[in-house]
């Protein structure tokens, strides 16, 4: 476990660092990735242990009985979030992007509304979209420099169409760790309009020491029968190319309308994802990802502290998740202008406020998992191309 540990991916197919001179003018040789988020650090040994075993044996067949891997995540919720999953809730997905557009497609009809709370992680209103769904954004609220919900405009601009909310717990971007009060008004809003309650906790691991996360079905057991979760251990781990996640569904008629789905569409898992993600979800798994959040509480402290030094900037405070949000609109400099600073004088790549929806246009997002070396160059570089503020 180290996490100072400095590991060049460039030429290696990782999409934060091969294509970011494409879509944000950024070279690999000059440039810091702090966009896509995965992290710099090598997942815990156990995993590596895993993948090496794999490739002793040699065999890359189909593979066949997921005991051991509905068993591990059964441990991991009980032990790390304290809920009990039955094992034949889980349908395993190649990952929470497909398993999003899974519940659009198994739970929705085309020109229904699907509500997000904006900002959020883009892919939702991708693929909602792309599926032929309306995006019904909410905007979230600030109070304090943190974002909050505000369920009564939410209410007046429910119309009848909407049949999905999509919930980001913890939210991305902007660290929030719902209480389980906010959670509750979700999932009553949800009963109010009758909608079906998709919780993405893909983030869920990643809350700092001080935090508490609260999983949706134990916040608000009365939902149970309109609740999806999805979870992962990839964001976790850092193994997101691994491409496996969780469609968790208590409900018999909302789990027989999903099976019907993936039957229709041919999805069977890949076995990486599941070796890898088993040896994740143990003692050993557990005590890196404490590690690991330890360390990134460092970042948090180093990166809060020296971007709200700059005139203009501000970061939101994060309870959870290595994304940084940080506002530029106290610099008063159009989005172009910021861009321009960042990406061009500063050299790093980070991801545009815009593509998260209704209320991000003035943010960017900075991913901070990486040694912290990387993070100071980068918070060097940053104070030089704001440097006519201060
Ligand atoms: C909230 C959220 N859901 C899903 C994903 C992506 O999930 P996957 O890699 O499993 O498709 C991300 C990645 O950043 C995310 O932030």
């Amino acid at each position: 476990m180290n996490f100072d540990e400095r590991i060049d991916r460039r030429g290696s197919h990782s999409v934060k660092w091969d294509m970011m001179e494409t879509l944000y003018g950024v070279p690999a040789s000059t440039g810091i990735a702090m966009w896509v988020a995965d992290m710099e650090f090598r997942p815990p040994a156990a995993i590596q242990k895993a993948v090496e075993g794999m490739a002793a044996h040699g065999l890359y067949g189909y593979f066949g009985d997921d005991r051991d891997y509905l068993a591990a995540i059964r441990w991991w919720m009980e032990h790390r979030h304290g809920w009990e999953v039955a094992p034949e809730w889980i349908f395993t997905v190649h990952g929470l992007v497909n398993g999003t557009a899974l519940c659009v497609d198994a739970f929705t009809q085309p020109g229904d509304g699907v509500v997000l709370m904006t900002p959020v992680y883009h892919a939702f209103s991708r693929v909602i979209r792309a599926a032929g769904r309306d995006v019904v954004e909410c905007r979230l609220a600030q109070d304090n420099g943190r974002y909050v919900m505000d369920l009564d405009a939410w209410d007046a601009q429910m119309t009848g169409r909407e049949r999905m909310l999509i919930l980001c717990s913890p939210h991305n971007p902007g660290g929030r760790v719902w209480t389980v009060e906010e959670l509750r008004q979700v999932a009553d809003f949800c009963v109010r309009h009758d909608l079906i309650l998709v919780s993405d906790e893909i983030h869920h691991d990643l809350v700092y020491p001080g935090q508490r996360h609260t999983v949706m079905p134990l916040a608000a057991p009365e939902v149970l029968e309109r609740l999806v979760m999805l979870t992962a251990g990839t964001k976790t781990f850092n193994i997101a190319g691994a491409h496996c996640g969780n469609v968790i569904i208590p409900d018999p008629t909302l789990r027989a309308t999903m099976a019907r789905r993936i039957g229709a569409l041919g999805i069977s898992p890949n076995s990486f994802g599941l070796f890898m993600v088993s040896a994740g979800y143990s003692p050993e798994g557990a005590e890196w990802a404490d590690a690991l959040m330890r360390y990134l509480e460092g970042n948090r402290a180093l990166f809060d502290e020296r971007i709200n030094r700059i005139p203009g900037l501000r970061s939101m405070p994060l309870e959870a998740t290595y994304l940084s949000w940080v506002d530029f609109a106290g610099t008063g400099m159009s989005a172009e202008e910021i861009h321009r600073r960042v990406e061009s004088e500063a050299q790093i790549a980070a991801n545009h406020g815009a593509t998260f929806g209704a209320g991000g246009e003035s943010f960017l997002r900075f991913n901070i998992a990486a040694p912290r070396a990387q993070v100071e160059e980068a918070l060097e570089r940053l104070s030089r191309a704001f440097a006519d503020l201060q």
